[in-house]
């Protein structure tokens, strides 16, 4: 038998110990063992939950219970997530994670400090959710060098442009749309300023070239001047508009970006919707795949979690697994956001231009002998 502590009883926390319970025939049976939750580390009580006699608040009883070997972090947020993670591993337990916020900023070191205890760091849940990416990535297409990714890995914003785009809703009234429905936070900024794409752009790019930049160097721009006139414009010329995480290899340094692009209609990404999330991986052996669905949400993502867990449970050290590694970039790493060539779309007095291959500084030159005021948006 395995012996978890969750940290954290929130929406995803709840929902593993809901998957837990609701499939633990079919996970016992595939493991040949139980995993038994031992122990939920939250600030709050909840007596009326079947797991109110789990409920600790102490996190040193978890860290000093030797019974414990999976430790599944779901507190969100970098304080003390990335404390209690780090504590867990230099004390040879596993940690499960879906904290893009935690292994963006301190995953190289984490990872480092699991190799040398000899445990793992699973962050299946940190990129699309639900969606299997983190594995893929680095089990399945490790015959392949990666040359590029493009995805929405964002639910919220994805909600919030396809109400604009298909219903015509301003931003403002789509984002409120979206709180009522419980995909924005009250404090929407990381999603509709792109903060959690970067931070999952940040993630794939690290699995995919080695090097992990630090989220503030990603060339970052949120939605929220996207307005329904621009959906208008792509609409026109064969394109809509998706919030995109991009990164690729340019001259051997690294390129990562998010921010609204048009996306031709030809494109599958064009045509996820809503909540949902994709993401697209160039690959130079299997050209492109994609994988789809949901992003976000309790189970979905708790489902990936749980397949962490199961992973671990069969896979205790580092020396069974396939290792997840990579190192912090340097500055000498990154790639000039103007060796970045692509083909844009200026918008000018409700015009537009769309440009050949170029950089953004040519781009910004070209819109200017327009006008002061112009908006460009970089195609796909
Ligand atoms: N706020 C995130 C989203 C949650 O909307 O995609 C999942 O990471």
């Amino acid at each position: 038998m395995k012996k978890i502590a969750i940290l954290g009883f929130g929406v995803v926390g709840s929902g593993v110990a809901e998957v837990l319970t609701q499939n633990k025939k079919i996970i016992e049976s595939k493991l040949n063992e139980e995993i038994e939750i031992k122990y939920i580390l939250d600030l709050r009580d909840f007596p009326d939950s079947p797991f109110a006699d789990k409920v600790i608040h102490d996190f040193d009883i978890i860290l000093n219970d030797s019974e414990i070997s999976i430790v599944v972090e779901m507190m969100g947020g970098s304080h003390p997530a990335y404390d209690f993670s780090k504590a867990s591993l230099l004390a040879g337990k596993n940690v499960v994670t879906s904290n893009k916020e935690v292994v963006a900023k301190f995953g190289t070191e984490l990872l480092q400090i699991a190799k040398e205890n000899n445990v793992r760091y699973l962050f299946e849940a940190s990129v699309g959710g639900g969606i299997p990416i983190i594995r893929p990535i680095n089990n399945d297409l490790v015959s392949n060098k990666i040359t590029g990714i493009d995805g929405i890995l964002n639910g919220t914003t994805n909600y919030i442009l396809t109400q604009m785009n298909e219903n015509g809703t301003s931003f403002a009234d789509a984002l409120k749309d979206a709180q009522a429905k419980g995909y924005a936070e009250a404090d929407p900024t990381a999603d509709v300023e792109g903060i959690d794409a970067a931070r999952k752009i940040v993630i794939l790019s690290s699995l995919s070239f080695g090097k992990c930049i630090s989220p503030e160097k990603v060339s970052r721009q949120g939605i929220t001047q996207v307005s329904t006139e621009d959906f208008e414009i792509a609409k026109s010329l064969g394109y809509t508009i998706k919030l995109i995480g991009h990164a690729e290899l340019i001259n051997g340094k690294i390129l990562a970006t998010v921010s609204p692009r048009f996306i031709p209609l030809s494109n599958p990404l064009a045509h996820i919707s809503d909540v949902y999330n994709g993401i697209l991986v160039e690959a130079n052996m299997l050209d492109k795949v994609l994988f789809y669905g949901k992003g976000a949400g309790k189970l979905p993502t708790a489902s990936a979690v749980v397949a962490d867990i199961m992973d671990i449970a069969q896979k205790m050290s580092n020396e069974q697994a396939p290792i997840i590694e990579w190192t912090n970039a340097t500055d000498e790493d990154i790639a000039d956001i103007n060796d970045y060539l692509c083909k844009r779309c200026i918008i000018a007095n409700g015009e537009a231009i769309i440009t050949e291959k170029i950089n953004l500084a040519d781009a910004e030159k070209i819109a200017a002998s327009y006008s002061a005021n112009y908006k460009i948006y970089s195609i796909l």
